[in-house]
């Protein structure tokens, strides 16, 4: 089968085809608009701005995915009659999976629309899909087969949580932050030491050489029992030293950060790896693309003997891949059942 995936949640639109056969995923086309020039002149998303620019780019989006899966030919993309951002007739498309939560509404409901009325135009099967388990399922594309009972650490702009994957295939929540995102830790620190947004990438470049062990950021709640985690704390303590930690290079105040960061990421995975005997711990979520945070973890599962599934970076940030995968995970949704929620909870 083939589907159409469609992301919006947040600032990059995104649609990509995604062919499976007997459980192997081949990708055949994946396009991603990034909104990551725009939001750098405010330093951080505006979420009318990015609403705005997904309905801008989505319809081109959509059809750029389908072209270049070549399952719909340009004469068709484009017939003359017909102004330049419509679709035309139906592709050879059997499922559409549409992000519907978490995250912006008004940005999710662009692309949540935009693939329910192409299903009921095209008399598609459609699908509403959770941007969380598209993270999780990102792990499909790399054709490495899930062993259950599985743990994914999803690290994102938006989320950070520990979720068991159960033998059914539900999902628990194990823990999760209590106020910032990992992400969000990255980008504001990042922000006070003068990186432009997203500060996460630029962060982790600027650590490359930096000693990280060189200043004591904390590492909150990393002995808590539980599985959640905290990381405003991080943040503060930045903004508390900004002056003291110009006795330091950047590179040593970078490196510190994300090792702060990574050690407590990687303990409370490696605990509830242990406590709840899991096979596969899967790494997803655009901090993902983090390579000490790849590292330190393959590092400690393998140790473990267990099986460490590291989607490819460009898969970790948002992508429609990951939501067709996701969408071939999950039940179907009436077109006209569509509800589309910023809030969206997994496995609570
Ligand atoms: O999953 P994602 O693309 O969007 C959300 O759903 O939030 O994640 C974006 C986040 C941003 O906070 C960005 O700074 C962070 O992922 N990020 C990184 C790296 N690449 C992206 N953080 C640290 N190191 C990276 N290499
Ligand atoms: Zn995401």
């Amino acid at each position: 089968m083939k589907i159409l995936g469609i992301e919006s949640s947040c600032d990059e639109t995104a649609a990509a085809v995604l062919e499976v056969r007997v459980h192997r995923f081949t990708l055949l086309s994946n396009v991603v608009a990034s909104q990551i020039n725009i939001h750098k002149k405010t330093g951080g998303v505006v979420p009318e701005v990015a609403a705005r620019e997904h309905t801008n780019t989505i319809i081109s989006t959509v059809r750029a995915a389908l072209e270049q899966a070549g399952g719909w030919s340009r004469a068709q993309a484009r017939p003359q009659s017909v102004r330049s951002h419509s679709l035309g007739s139906r592709p050879k498309i059997d499922l559409i999976a549409a992000t519907a939560g978490p995250g912006l509404i008004t940005s999710l409901l662009v692309g949540a629309e935009t693939g329910r009325t192409l299903a009921y135009a095209w008399n598609i099967p459609f699908v509403a899909t959770n941007h969380i388990a598209g993270h999780i399922y990102s792990s499909l594309l790399t054709n490495q087969p899930i062993q259950y009972p599985a743990l994914a650490l999803i690290v994102s702009g938006g989320h950070t949580e520990l979720q068991l994957i159960k033998k059914n295939r539900h999902l628990r929540c194990l823990g999760r932050t209590r106020d910032d995102a990992v992400g969000e830790a990255f980008d504001k620190t990042a922000k006070l030491l003068g990186y432009p947004y997203p500060g996460g990438p630029a962060l982790s470049k600027a650590a490359v050489g930096g000693n990280p062990r060189a200043v004591p950021f904390p590492r909150p709640m990393l002995n808590s029992k539980d599985f959640d985690f905290s990381f405003a704390g991080l943040k503060t303590s930045v903004v508390y030293h900004l002056k003291a930690l110009q006795r330091f290079s950047r590179a040593d105040v970078a490196a510190s950060i994300q090792q702060a960061i990574v050690d407590v990421l990687v303990a409370k995975t490696v605990r509830a790896a242990k406590k709840y005997k899991v096979k596969t711990v899967i790494l997803a979520g655009g901090v993902a693309a983090n390579r000490t945070l790849r590292t330190h973890l393959a590092d400690h599962i393998t140790a473990l003997g267990k099986q460490l599934i590291l989607p490819r970076a460009e898969f970790c940030t948002d992508n429609a891949a990951m939501i067709a995968a996701a969408g071939y995970m999950s039940k179907t949704t009436p077109w006209n059942k569509l509800t589309v929620n910023p809030n969206w909870e997994l496995g609570r």
